[in-house]
């Protein structure tokens, strides 16, 4: 297997940047370094910078050592703005959850004021990461695929439709799709579009690594739904059945598990086709195959 060996490096290479940038906990205030620095370092996969990485990788075929230094400050951004989301998720006002990656949210260790002011902070700190780019112009397009994406009509546009869609019945599957591109799907696609924007691919590529993202976040959430809804504590990291706690509708609770299941099935096999024929592919595809192992 190629993929584990450069999953480690790369979240490796990762986790060196984000300690760097990272204020320390001995520095004032303490509580928000700390809760920061709690939540990034608690043992996140790291999809999200890993596809980054792979598709900018893929795309300049041998990056150079100074060119990976770049690329990672958007790696790091990415993982910042994702773990800003999962902090303000698990909190009391939203899904209520005391548990992530097996461990005590921010909110039950670091109370849930702080815990809203250290995402506040994460999600800031990712733009700052992107200032830091030594091509401005390159800077600017970075932050405006990412903002997109993280803002209204992104991430947090889904995770709005999520909360109000909570609790209702016949919510349409069309709305549901909706919410899983947007909540989860924005930030993969942010790794794509933001790996095409680092290497310069052209437009047609940008579409193509923009879909293949898409259809991989799309399977991804439908995945997580499912996990949840048959009780996966090891692969989720975290108590099961959120989703019915907070009388969520998912795919696996309107179309049953078998149907989810093949909905997922056929996304995943359409972000294969849409890699398949690309030179130096070998990473990426072996990416699609470790969200496919997670269908239970
Ligand atoms: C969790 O994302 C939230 C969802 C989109 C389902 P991940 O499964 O990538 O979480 P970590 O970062 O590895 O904990
Ligand atoms: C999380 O969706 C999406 C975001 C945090 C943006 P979920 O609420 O399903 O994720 P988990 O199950 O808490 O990881
Ligand atoms: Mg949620
Ligand atoms: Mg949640
Ligand atoms: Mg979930």
């Amino acid at each position: 297997m190629i993929l584990p060996k450069y999953f480690d490096d790369r979240a490796k290479m990762l986790d060196r940047v984000l300690d760097q940038y990272l204020t320390p906990e001995t520095e004032e205030p303490k509580d928000l370094y700390a809760a920061m620095r709690y939540s990034v370092f608690s043992g996140g996969k790291r999809l999200r910078p890993i596809l980054f990485y792979a598709t900018y990788e893929m795309l300049v075929k041998k990056a150079t050592e100074h060119q990976m230094e770049q690329a990672s400050l958007i790696a790091a951004a990415l993982e910042m703005v994702h773990t800003a989301s999962l902090i303000h998720d698990d909190l009391p006002s939203v899904d209520n959850s005391d548990e992530r990656r097996g461990k005590e949210s921010c909110h039950v260790k670091f109370g849930s004021a702080t815990a809203i002011l250290a995402g506040d902070a994460l999600l800031t700190k990712a733009f700052e990461m992107i200032t830091k780019l030594e091509d401005p112009r390159k800077a600017v397009h970075c932050i405006r695929v990412l903002c997109n994406l993280v803002s209204t009509q992104g991430m947090i546009g889904g995770q709005t439709v999520d909360i109000i869609s909570s609790s209702k019945q016949n919510i349409p599957i069309t709305v549901i799709k909706y919410v899983h591109l947007k909540k989860t799907g924005a930030l993969l696609e942010a790794a794509s579009h933001l790996a095409c924007v680092m290497a310069d691919a052209d437009e047609n590529t940008t579409n193509n690594m923009v879909n293949y993202a898409q259809n991989l976040g799309l399977a991804y959430q439908i995945i997580d739904d499912i996990l949840d809804d048959i009780g996966d504590f090891e692969m989720l990291g975290k108590e099961p059945y959120e989703d019915a706690r907070n009388f969520k509708s998912t795919y696996p609770s309107i179309l049953g598990l078998d149907k989810a299941r093949q909905t997922a099935e056929k996304l995943i096999s359409d972000s294969s086709k849409l890699i398949k024929n690309l030179p130096n592919n070998h990473i990426l595809i072996e990416f699609v195959k470790m969200i496919k192992d997670r269908l239970p």
